[in-house]
């Protein structure tokens, strides 16, 4: 490579030396090529202390310049300065009108990232740094300006125009068959968040009052063939938005407010002031195509790009560093409205099992950084689990040390104050500071420090004194750049169970407290305990740590059947799990036989005979441990040991429990017409589990269970649950049949046709990588298409362990393979695609030293993006 990309760093934060109060735009759409003329009102920024008069835009090098001028005078190509991302010019006025007309061809951005076009429709994708592809500008969130944008398409195939903001004027010239909308944007806003939508759409609408009586409109635009499957997502934000009138007393600001569906999109979905651009994934929703889990992640969605209006739209980030600031936050608000609307356990149970497998394993590996990062190469890189999910258990931290009242005085306070402005994480904590006294300084370490903190406790008994004391520890691994850590603040909330399993009532009158460790080790004294308690240790997950308090598997049972905290007697049932699948490791490695501990059997007979508890919660207590959790928990990843004991205990508790699974898959047969109620869930979430025990003993008799259920099902969280089971099951035949049923049956369906390419890519039966090969050339596989990369290939790299990590290194050379292939068409795609390799340290030394030759091979192999550069270069550091 000619040059190395170099990392930009917090501390050089500047003011932006121009600031735009205005912008217009006017785009002249064509896929061949497309015009973009801007006007912007520019002057100095006061608070600038840059001494020259130079101004410098962004500007991607696929911008072509054709005109540029200052207040009416055209610049000659002496006057400015193009460089490969930046345009320059040595002298500008006080204040000024600059004017720009520039060409882009969106028919070959295959990048995804400014203008392009998705199956025949144009959309935008400005976030983070995009919108330096669409024309030359101050591409950065501290510069908000008044957008005003006129789109000018052809009239037949593009009736429907939008940008953000309210249309204010429209026309159309027939002799050329072209039309145009302007559209008006009121609130300042950075140009991340602007966009802009032309196709062929139809939409449904409904009106809204807010909480103060204000009409708004809202609209969602799809492709006519998906018009039936929008009603979900239009519920989803009609909750969404009472929730934050509520629960936020945030009402909505504009006079419309739309959604739009695109079918190629990086990410989940984009918050644009008042259009939001969501990838189909999180929008469509049908019974008879849609999983219960996808209507819930719809749902989600939906309600995190909604509440992005107040955080993060209305208050923006100062810089991309501050990317927590608006992400973390509205994360808590979308996890705290789907434990509103749903199951408040299974949600934080869902919430943190992600968290533990997938940011964990982020915080120990090679791309580790932390909440606020203080240096990236490349912004894209850092739309990370950490930023996202640990941002939001930072939040969700400040909210149990103030509690509810103080923590909503904080943050209207927050939004008040800087209502309209670009601030930084240490803003919000300010605002959270003020209002509840309370000095958070050394807490501002969980934006600055790296790494997942380890909890150690012990505890002591003196039966004479009645006195028991718990004894905590803290310590932060190493992460890369951060050798040393400085001791956390953190939230430990803690009940005591007495020998009955009762809580015991606590020093504050309550069942629950919450502990604050702030030095390395501190003790907590409890007086007056009649008996030797079982301490319950952060209840709901109160801190983003891992806790190392050794029970044993009694006492675990103990906790399993008794906890009043319904996230820990989960929890507690995991950590049975765990330590009963290590065992069955060790036999497997050691060439013994391997033998389930009844202990396991026992609980699990437990909690699937009371019938009074929440069958989602079963549901979840009776999941094993996945894979990739047990796989971030290992010291050195066995990859084989993994999936065969885990294997095993499913198989061995199927056989020990087949008669309670079967009468419960029974009696959870469905009553009533399909909804995606939080009741109909739940009991489907339960008899699928039990299913899927079933099947794992093999027997044609429960085959053909799953075969009745794929056939009769009248919803696609039914039929999919089963096509799974029995593709994954040893009965080839049937599993080829059905396969190819399912394909047959939703050829025409996308959305589905990527879940049947994930089943597919999930297979961890010998072959699959052939297959997913043979898929590749499938005529339902479109490489440009990131979902249908995510459905087939990260699928297969990242939830297939036992193929993709095969000892010859095939699945190895052939992801190496797609991210080279990848880098070209896609870059952000490309450096998504790397993660599973840059966890090389994790495996044995054959496989560390395969996985690193190819990614020393993927540095070599020419051209890099900067996202795929900085994320190799990191992992091989
Ligand atoms: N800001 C979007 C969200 O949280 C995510 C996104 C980032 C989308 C970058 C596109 C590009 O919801
Ligand atoms: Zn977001």
């Amino acid at each position: 490579m000619a040059e190395q990309p170099q990392a930009i760093y917090l501390k050089d934060y500047q003011v932006p030396a121009y600031l735009i109060d205005e912008t217009e735009l006017h785009f002249s759409l064509g896929e061949d090529h497309t015009e973009v003329r801007s006007v912007l009102k520019m002057r100095r920024n006061p608070e600038s202390t840059a001494s020259s008069a130079a101004l410098e835009l962004h500007g991607h090098e696929s911008l072509e310049l054709c005109r540029l001028a200052i207040d009416g005078r055209e610049l000659g190509a002496g006057d400015y300065r193009r460089e490969d991302e930046t345009l320059g010019i040595d002298q500008v006025p006080e204040a000024f009108t600059l004017e720009c007309l520039t060409r882009i061809r969106p028919r070959d951005n295959t990048a995804l990232e400014g203008l392009y076009l998705s199956d025949g429709m144009y959309c935008t994708q400005c976030e983070a740094e995009g919108f330096r592809r669409i024309t030359f500008y101050l591409d950065r969130p501290d510069v908000m300006s008044v957008f005003t944008t006129t789109v000018e398409a052809d009239a037949a195939r593009y009736p429907v125009l939008l940008s953000n903001g309210n249309p204010v004027a429209r026309g159309s010239d027939e002799d050329k068959g072209r039309h145009w909308v302007t559209w008006q944007d009121p609130f300042p806003k950075p140009a991340y968040l602007f966009a802009l939508v032309a196709g062929d759409l139809a939409h449904i609408e409904r009106p809204y009052s807010t909480a103060s009586g204000r009409e708004v409109m809202l609209r969602i635009y799809a492709e006519r063939k998906d018009l039936d499957k929008l009603d979900h997502a239009m519920d989803s934000l009609v909750k969404a938005m009472r929730w934050d009138e509520e629960v936020y007393g945030r009402e909505y600001d504009l006079d419309i407010y739309m959604i739009v569906a695109v079918d190629f999109f990086n990410m989940g979905a984009m918050e644009n002031k008042g259009l939001n651009i969501f990838n189909t994934s999180c929008v469509l929703a049908s019974p008879e195509t849609t999983t219960d889990g996808a209507f819930q992640r719809v749902e989600g969605v939906v309600a995190h790009e909604y509440f992005h209006n107040w955080s993060g739209n209305r208050v923006t980030c100062r810089d991309w560093f501050q990317l927590s600031l608006k992400e973390g936050f509205t994360v808590f608000r979308d996890a705290e409205f789907s434990a509103d609307m749903n199951s408040r356990t299974v949600k934080r149970v869902e919430d943190v099992t992600l968290l533990r497998t997938a940011q964990f394993a982020e915080d120990a590996g090679p791309m580790a950084h932390p909440v606020r990062p203080a240096s990236f190469i490349e912004i894209s890189n850092f739309y990370t689990l950490t930023v996202y999910e640990k941002g939001a258990e930072v939040v969700r931290m400040i909210h149990t040390l103030l509690g509810p009242e103080l923590f909503r005085k904080g943050s209207d306070l927050y939004f008040e104050r800087h209502d309209g402005q670009a601030v930084t994480t240490d803003d919000f904590v300010r605002a959270m500071e003020e209002v509840s006294g309370r000095d958070l300084t050394q807490f501002r370490r969980w934006y600055d420090q790296a790494g997942t903190p380890r909890l150690e406790v012990s505890d002591d008994y003196d039966a004479d004194s009645g006195r028991y004391r718990l004894h905590l520890a803290q310590s932060c691994p190493a992460t890369p750049g951060q050798e040393q850590k400085l001791p956390f603040h953190i939230p430990v909330t803690l009940g005591l169970l007495g020998p009955d399993g009762r809580d015991l009532i606590l020093d504050n009158g309550d069942t629950s407290c919450v502990l604050e460790l702030t030095d390395s080790s501190q003790t907590f004294t409890f007086e007056g305990i009649a008996a030797r308690p079982v301490p319950s240790l952060l209840r709901g997950f109160s801190a983003p740590v891992k806790l190392q308090y050794p029970l044993d598997r009694q006492t675990l049972v103990f906790l399993m059947s008794h906890d009043s905290d319904g996230f820990n007697r989960w929890d507690a049932g995991q950590r049975l799990a765990i330590d009963v699948i290590g065992e069955l490791m060790a036999q497997h490695n050691a060439g013994e036989p391997m033998r389930l501990d009844a202990a396991l059997t026992d609980a699990f007979a437990a909690v699937l005979d009371d019938e009074s508890l929440d069958p989602a919660m079963v549901a979840k207590v009776l999941t094993l441990p996945s894979e990739a959790y047990l796989s971030e928990l290992a010291d050195c990843i066995d990859v084989d040991a993994i999936h065969a004991a885990r294997q095993f205990a499913k198989k061995a508790l199927a056989q020990a429990l087949a008669e309670r699974f079967e009468r419960r898959y029974r009696a959870l047969a469905p009553q009533q017409a399909y909804a995606p109620d939080a009741a109909q869930v739940a009991r489907r979430s339960l008899r699928n589990l039990c299913l899927s025990y079933l099947v794992a003993l093999e027997t044609p008799e429960y085959l053909a269970l799953a075969q009745a259920q794929y056939d009769s099902a009248d919803n696609m969280t039914d039929r999919q649950s089963a096509l799974s089971l029995i593709a994954h099951s040893g009965a080839t035949d049937a599993a080829a049949a059905v396969l190819d049923d399912f394909y047959r049956r939703y050829a025409d369906q996308t959305l589905v046709v990527n879940q049947w390419l994930s089943v597919q890519a999930g297979d961890p039966r010998p072959g699959a990588l052939d297959r997913v090969k043979e898929l590749m050339q499938h005529e339902a596989f479109d490489l440009r298409n990131p979902n249908k990369v995510r459905s087939l290939i990260s699928v297969f790299c990242n939830l297939n362990a036992v193929n993709f990590h095969a000892a010859d290194g095939s699945g190895y050379d052939f992801l190496a393979e797609r991210i080279i292939d990848m880098n070209r068409r896609n870059p952000q795609m490309a450096s998504r695609l790397l993660t599973p390799l840059t966890r090389w340290r994790k495996y044995d030394a054959a496989r560390q030293a395969l996985m690193q030759s190819q990614l020393r091979r993927i540095l070599d192999s020419g051209e890099l993006s900067k996202d795929v550069y900085e994320v190799v270069s990191k992992s091989l550091a």
